[in-house]
This record gives structure tokens, C-alpha cells and sequence, in this order.
């Protein structure tokens, strides 16, 4: 059963090599995240994008796992969900999170189990996250055993990032790097082959109006077969 391989680490297929799983700063990521951060990481332009992603993408009644959140999920405000669940590494932050119904903390890059049953998530959302695993793979099959038939798995992010925590296979490679990246690990792990997006936005406010970018909006959406 497909359950039974993605709890077994020794049968996730390894993707990166470990020179791409190194950073710079390799010193507890608990420690990192320990003081709360209530800032946006992506700007207005690109999170009014994802938020329309979402729309678009996860029904109204969906049950709804925010991997990597913080103190906001970007989920359309007019939409009600069946639960949404949080996880991340500063229990203040996602304490703060008013789109979350539950929410726990776990380092990913320490253990990938993900303490949710088989098959119980409608929705997988992952912002500005992806970029500071080094073990992805375990945990793309994580999510693959935890998301229902049909349920889909989106992968968002941009050019920002906390370069020393970020590993190499992030930090040294280009935007279409790293969504080839996103890309490969989800197939070794048995998800279908993924929808890219990669778009500018517009600025919003006076910059937009004489054609200024916002920060570039990048997802990788894969659904369960
Ligand atoms: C740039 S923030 C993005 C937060 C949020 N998704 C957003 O859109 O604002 C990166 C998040 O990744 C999570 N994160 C980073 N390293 C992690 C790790 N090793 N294990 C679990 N979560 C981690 C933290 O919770 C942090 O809030």
C-alpha cells in the first residue's frame, strides 16, 4: 500500500545529492524561528495572486493542511473550510493565525512525519516554505499518503528568501531551477507529473499604474492521482 512505503524512509527515492542539501547556516532551525516574525514575506501583488490560486483551486468545505504557515494562510476570506490546519515552527505565529482551526510545530528538517491520518486532507499548501527543506522527499511522500484521491498539493513561492537557511539545491539555483526541482522530487515520490506556473505580477498602487512588477509568483500544483 502506498501508506505503508511513504512511512518507510529507507523506500523514499532520493532526488538531491548532499552536497544540494547543505547550507550556510546549519544550526537548529528551531532557533531561527524561535522569536515570531508578524511581517509578509511575499508582497501585496503576489499574495493577492495565490490568494485567487486558491479560489480557484480548493472548494469552499475543503479540509485544508497550511504546511509552513505562519501568522497568515492567504485563504479568500468569503470562503469557509471544512478545517484548516496549521503547522509550522513558531507556535506564537500560528497561534495568531485566524484561518487556523488547529495548529502544531514540527521541524521538518529533523522529522518528515507529518502526524495527520491516511488520506484525511482535501487541500496541501506549502508558501514560501519549499525552499528551506533538505529533506523534501520524505516529505513530498508525506503528503502524498496524506492527501484523499483527487486532492491537490500546491507549492508556491518567489525569489525571496533567508539565503543561509535555504539549501544549496535552492540558493545557487535560477526560478526555473527550482520549480524543476519542486517538480522532480513530487515524481520520484509517485505524484503525477505537476502544472507549473511562473507569471510576473503588477505592483500594486502608483508603480503598478506605470507598469512596475511586484514580486514574481511561482507554484507548483500537483494532484493525487
Ligand atoms: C518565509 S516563512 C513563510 C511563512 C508563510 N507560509 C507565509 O506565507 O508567510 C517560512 C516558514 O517556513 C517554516 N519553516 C522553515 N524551516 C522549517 C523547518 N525546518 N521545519 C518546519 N517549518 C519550517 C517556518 O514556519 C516559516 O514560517
Amino acid at each position: 500500500m502506498r501508506a505503508s512505503v511513504c512511512r518507510d524512509p529507507v523506500m523514499t527515492t532520493l532526488v538531491l545529492s548532499d552536497a544540494e542539501r547543505r547550507k550556510l547556516d546549519e544550526s537548529d532551525d528551531g532557533l531561527f524561528y524561535a522569536e515570531p516574525r508578524f511581517v509578509q514575506h511575499l508582497d501585496a501583488a503576489f499574495r493577492a495572486r495565490l490568494t485567487r490560486l486558491y479560489q480557484e483551486r480548493i472548494p469552499a468545505g475543503a479540509v485544508v493542511l497550511d504546511l509552513m504557515s505562519s501568522w497568515v494562510s492567504h485563504l479568500p476570506e468569503e470562503v469557509g473550510y471544512g478545517e484548516v490546519i496549521g503547522h509550522g515552527l513558531n507556535g506564537q505565529e500560528l497561534q495568531a493565525n485566524p484561518r487556523l482551526n488547529r495548529h502544531w510545530v514540527q521541524n521538518l528538517n529533523v522529522d518528515q512525519q507529518l502526524p495527520l491520518a491516511d488520506a484525511s486532507l482535501d487541500a496541501a499548501l506549502i508558501v514560501a516554505g519549499w525552499q528551506y527543506l533538505q529533506q523534501p522527499e520524505p516529505v513530498a511522500c508525506e503528503l502524498l499518503r496524506c492527501l484523499r484521491p483527487g486532492g491537490v498539493l500546491i507549492v508556491a513561492f518567489s525569489n525571496r528568501l533567508f539565503p543561509t537557511k535555504a539549501p544549496r539545491i535552492w540558493s545557487e539555483g535560477s526560478d526555473a531551477d527550482r520549480l524543476a526541482a519542486v517538480a522532480r522530487v513530487l515524481i520520484a515520490q509517485g505524484w503525477p507529473r505537476p502544472e507549473l506556473l511562473a507569471e510576473a505580477t503588477r505592483a500594486r498602487g502608483p508603480l503598478g499604474w506605470i507598469g512596475g512588477h511586484g514580486d514574481p509568483f511561482f507554484a507548483v500544483i500537483a494532484t493525487r492521482p
